[in-house]
């Protein structure tokens, strides 16, 4: 069943009323990792792995949410609003931001389930923050627009989850755009609509299984060795806002003056950037393999010099590079640290492909892998 049939059918059960039904998607990222809080460019998508909200106001400041997939219901106050446990911190964060912002909203009752894989690198905390804040956003006629949504559920991730991420997850479950992809430009967040045609390829993921345990500060530290490196450069050049306004060389010319550690991940980010943009091109003149060619390089620059990868992506991605006339271009997505790699694979090998990979993985690592094959879709939305 799907999951805006499954909060439907609940929230009737629970709450004897008909809500307004909010789908909100998660997202692939298919270049550009660890730029975005570098000012830089970001290739996400939304996909068909999404939340759905059942919601409606409740005439009180009372929030009463139920979790299908926790089997587990929580209800808080719209006052005194501090971060509790799990998914419940993202869904207050939210209300919080609107309240900061001196917008009027109030209590609703809401049934949420989704199908989103968690761990996976997909961005199922920004799918859970845009969805159930585009829904209050409805409900109460806020006012506010699509990237104010995007601002409110980055902050609930910041303040209520402790993760100082950026903003492309948000923005790609906000804007995305059926069969598209989104060349986000994180300096003025500005996008452009990719429309993807990857010909006889299709995105498979897979996923590792390991879940980011280390994520949340180690991601909070590469953050910090770019600002470290950033504050370097503006010595130099008080210009320099972040690591996208300067070259390889201008990095080169203050090597000294950093840790060899920080020098290195900011080369990565420098680096990413310039792939990104020179991914976008080729995409555009539909070459492919060049295409795959740079996902592989910034697989290994985020394991390597990143240092975000982890054994188990490290495997899979070795892995299809011996069968690189089929896998084009193979690389770890997301924050890091597991979750899924995505593959551009030939369609007609998937299945093969996959069956193979799995043996190997499983005989390596004792634990099952999974396997998700994703369309382009548009972006949160009413149903
Ligand atoms: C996580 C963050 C994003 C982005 C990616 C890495 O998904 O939420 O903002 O930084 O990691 O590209």
């Amino acid at each position: 069943m799907l999951p805006e049939h499954v909060v439907s059918d609940q929230f009737i059960a629970r709450f004897q009323k008909h809500p307004l039904v909010i789908l909100a998607p998660g997202r692939i990222n298919l270049i550009g990792e660890h730029t975005d809080y570098n000012n830089g460019f970001v290739m996400p998508a939304a996909v068909d792995k999404y939340f759905a909200f059942a919601v409606k106001p409740n005439g009180t400041d009372q929030f009463n949410i139920f979790s299908v997939d926790y089997n587990s219901s929580v209800s808080f106050q719209m006052d005194g609003l501090v971060p509790g446990n799990q998914w419940i911190n993202y869904l207050m964060g939210v209300v919080d931001g609107f309240r900061t912002r001196g917008v009027h909203i109030a209590g609703v009752d809401c049934v949420f389930s989704g199908n989103i894989p968690e761990g996976a690198g997909m961005s199922s905390s920004a799918a859970l923050c845009c969805g159930f804040g585009f829904a209050l956003n409805e409900i109460f006629q806020a006012g506010l627009s699509r990237l104010d949504l995007a601002h409110v559920a980055q902050r609930a991730e910041h303040l209520f989850a402790g993760v100082k991420c950026g903003i492309m997850d948000q923005y790609a479950s906000l804007f995305g755009e059926q069969d598209s992809a989104l060349l986000l430009d994180c300096r003025n967040l500005s996008h452009e609509y990719l429309r993807i045609d990857f010909g006889a390829y299709r995105i498979l993921l897979i996923d590792t299984k390991v879940k980011h345990a280390l994520g949340s500060s180690a991601y909070n530290e590469r953050r910090t060795a770019c600002e470290t490196g950033v504050r370097e450069l503006q010595k130099m050049n008080p210009n320099v806002q972040s690591l996208r306004d300067v070259s390889l060389d201008q990095l080169e010319k203050i090597r000294a003056q950093l840790p060899d550690d920080v020098f290195v991940k900011c080369r990565f980010v420098i680096s990413e950037i310039a792939r990104t943009q020179q991914a976008a091109q080729v995409l555009k003149s539909g070459n492919m393999q060049a295409f795959g060619q740079l996902m592989y390089e910034t697989h290994w620059g985020l394991s390597r010099d990143y240092e975000v990868s982890c054994e188990e992506s490290d495997f899979l991605v070795s892995h299809a590079h011996q069968f690189t006339q089929d896998v084009l271009g193979a690389r770890q997505m997301g924050g890091g640290f597991g979750g899924c790699v995505i593959h551009l694979i030939n369609e007609s090998c998937i299945e093969k492909y996959s069956s193979q990979v799995r043996a190997k993985y499983v005989a390596t690592f004792k634990k099952e892998p999974g396997f998700y094959s994703v369309s382009f879709t548009k972006g949160v939305h009413t149903l």
